[in-house]
């Protein structure tokens, strides 16, 4: 009799939940999926979704897409916050980038609507769900706007306290170098459209990696690395270098940051960035600062409740790069 065995696939080292503000590429989440998808370090149990670089209908209908053109249908999409907790879209919301605030219908990806459609369950609710069935376990990569991440925590008393580690892009640490914003002066993009969410999540006990714009500020994706990726002929890579192409070639300098991308790698790889461990809080004054994070060593007047984290603020780019498209182009 002819025996098979099936070949036993390794056990993944994180069992992580995908929180985004989904976009399909070039935009840094779709990369960032690209590469979790690629990378049997990391078990993807659910991708929630939440209202940040677009509404969350487009992320929705962007992740799904996505999904079905890596043939991933099996991973579970879960939608998510469609506002922040408490901003309100103001006359600078309107004219700047993100359009959290809109209501409008999400356009068709390429290729068209998904047959996939999402699960029934709201996002903040799959995530107590699934944390609170395997206390310890669970990690977030959190690389949006906090709300769905918060939401949980004030859902579940317990869900901080049960959640293994959480590994977020967001924020600008102005006493680290290349600290500034990059949507207002001194506020990063994801804690600024929900700043209440990420005070609360930094505050929550929730043992955090930060990854802010100052490690991102030290990446670059040059004409190189993308040839590299886009030798490879995979459905995704296609999607990739379709949208990326015509700016390499329209621009020699053209060389983007990674952000979402560096978060899911350094889970990949610690050993791609530096960390220090600092006090970090976000400010939620409506005032000039409104989203603005703030990084300590040591705690100062006004940030009494506020939590140590890891924090990174370098990397090895080479090396980044080189994991990034050996990933993303399997
Ligand atoms: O500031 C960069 C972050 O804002 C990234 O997560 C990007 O996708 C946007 O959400
Ligand atoms: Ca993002």
């Amino acid at each position: 009799m002819l025996m098979t065995t099936a070949r036993a696939q390794p056990a993944a080292d994180h069992h992580i939940i995908f929180d985004t503000d989904f976009a399909l590429p070039p935009q840094d989440d779709g990369l960032a999926l690209a590469f979790a998808l690629n990378s049997p370090e990391l078990d993807i149990v659910g991708i929630t979704t939440v209202a940040g670089n677009y509404n969350v209908a487009r992320a929705n209908a962007d992740v799904l897409r996505m999904l079905e053109i890596a043939k991933r249908e099996d991973v579970k999409v879960y939608g998510g916050a469609k506002r922040p907790l408490a901003h309100e879209k103001d006359a600078f919301a309107a004219s700047h980038y993100g359009k959290w605030w809109s209501d409008d219908p999400a356009p068709a990806p390429p290729g068209g609507f998904a047959k996939k459609t999402l699960e029934p369950t709201a996002a903040a609710d799959f995530m107590v769900r699934t944390v609170m069935a395997r206390p310890g376990q669970i990690e977030i990569l959190a690389i949006g706007p906090l709300t769905n991440v918060a939401t949980a925590i004030r859902r579940q008393p317990a869900f901080a306290q049960s959640v293994k580690r959480i590994i977020i892009m967001g924020g600008a640490l102005a006493s680290l170098p290349d600290g500034g914003g990059n949507i207002t002066p001194n506020a990063e993009f994801n804690f600024w459209v929900d700043p209440e969410a990420a005070r609360l999540v930094l505050r929550s006990g929730i043992p955090i990696v930060l990854s802010p714009l100052n490690v991102s500020m030290r990446t670059s994706f040059d004409e190189n690395s993308f040839q590299a990726l886009a030798a490879s002929g995979t459905p995704i890579v296609k999607l990739i270098a379709a949208q990326m192409r015509p700016r390499y070639a329209g621009n020699p300098d053209f060389h983007p940051h990674m952000y979402d991308e560096v978060a899911a790698a350094s889970l990949v790889d610690p050993t791609l960035v530096k960390t220090k461990r600092m006090i970090v809080d976000v400010d939620v004054t409506h005032g000039i600062d409104y989203g603005v994070s703030v990084g300590g060593a040591e705690a100062w007047p006004g940030a009494e409740g506020a939590r140590t984290v890891d924090v990174q603020y370098d990397i090895d780019n080479a090396r980044f790069m080189r994991l990034f498209v050996d990933r993303v182009k399997r």
